[in-house]
């Protein structure tokens, strides 16, 4: 039976029996915040990036973050998974794989619905191929609040889903099929985790597809016009890093029965409108820039394809998974204010 406390347990039992990962997207936002726990933990990892909306600098700062010996830890391979010798190559070994890369963005898939396919479906299906057949222990991938699409029920459960509002979406849903059909067909065990708007350190603040609280952290910082799109009662279940990283941990090293083959809400479990967001985040900027203070948004309309509220209910990942979210969304949002002003201010 698995306890809250569950995470420290298991954090001290990785370190004294060091594992070795495989974490796709490493260079990008959640990856290297992955990347960078284990190496923490003293495991051993690979990375694998195209480096197509990740960055060498979030691998660098992550190297700053370590020590010269658990650096050593990791090795690098820059490759795509749409190339499934890459795929091979980066499972060798492998205990653990932590699936990350994938192109993200509702209004992308929109934009390229073939690109977001061939990375997010194509991409996938070549790694879950390639981990089948390295025989690794677990896979772990991201899945998306996004799958829950046009169901009205609030909070969210796993097992309720409505229909897909975005290419983006499809992806997704596709990735949780082949998951659960390769759990069928060939006895490959997986667990899906739902990302609900995920935020922390290095989460990108640039492009036109940034995430919210980076964009806004960013044009804050920079004292540049602010958007909310819609009216701003928008809502969201936003997430601390620190608490998907700790759910990933938990859902690849679980050696209850029950809860593999699976798929998993990761948030935290309250709602916050955009509204309220901004003055979060604005007034964490105003300690350091008073002048933000003063910043209005500037409302627009709403965007297509995305849904207007999201709240999750996290009692399936606490009752079969042990996780507890340790951060809030107020907590996360001052350790990101303090990354976002010191490494854009
Ligand atoms: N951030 C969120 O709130 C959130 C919410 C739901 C789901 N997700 C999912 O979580 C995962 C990580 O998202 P993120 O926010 O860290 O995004 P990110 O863009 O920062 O990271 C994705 C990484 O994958 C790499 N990548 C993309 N395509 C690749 C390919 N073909 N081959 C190799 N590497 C490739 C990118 O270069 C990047 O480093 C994605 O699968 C995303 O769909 C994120």
């Amino acid at each position: 039976m698995i306890v809250a406390g569950n995470y420290e347990a298991l954090q001290r039992r990785l370190q004294a029996e060091p594992a070795a990962w495989l974490i796709t997207g490493v260079a990008g936002f959640i990856g290297s915040n992955l990347l960078e726990t284990l190496l923490k933990l003293d495991q051993k990892v690979v990375g694998l990036d195209n480096f197509s909306t990740g960055h060498q600098y979030n691998l660098d700062e992550v190297q700053g973050l370590v020590t010269p010996q658990q650096w050593q830890n990791f090795t690098f391979l820059e490759g795509d998974i749409r190339n499934p010798e890459d795929c091979r190559e980066a499972c060798e070994g492998v205990d653990y794989v932590l699936h990350q890369a994938a192109l993200g963005s509702v209004p992308r898939s929109l934009e390229d619905p073939a690109l977001t396919n061939e990375n997010n479906i194509t991409g996938f299906l070549n790694m879950l191929i390639a981990a089948r057949d390295a025989g690794v222990k677990r896979f772990v991938y991201a899945a998306s609040s996004s799958t829950y699409g046009d169901h009205p029920d609030l909070p969210k459960q796993e097992e309720k889903i409505g229909n897909p509002l975005s290419p983006y979406a499809v992806t997704k849903l596709v990735n949780e099929l082949y998951a659960s059909v390769f759990a069928r067909s060939y006895g490959f065990r997986t667990i899906g985790l739902r990302y609900f708007n995920i935020f922390g350190r290095r989460q990108d603040p640039e492009g036109a597809y940034a995430a919210v609280i980076p964009k806004w952290f960013a044009g804050m910082i920079k004292g540049e016009s602010v958007f909310i799109n819609g009216d701003g009662t928008t809502s969201r279940d936003f997430c601390y890093i620190d608490n998907c990283v700790q759910a990933n941990l938990l859902a690849a090293t679980t050696e209850s029965e029950e809860a593999v083959d699976q798929v998993y809400n990761v948030a935290f479990g309250e709602r916050t409108s955009l509204n309220e967001l901004f003055g979060l985040v604005r007034e964490r900027v105003a300690v350091q820039y008073p002048q933000a203070a003063q910043i209005e948004p500037t409302y627009r309309d709403f965007r297509p394809g995305d849904v207007r509220h999201s709240l999750a209910d996290i009692g399936k990942a606490r009752q079969l998974l042990g996780y507890e979210p340790a951060y809030s969304i107020a907590q996360g949002l001052d350790e990101a204010a303090a990354w976002y002003l010191r490494s854009l201010g």
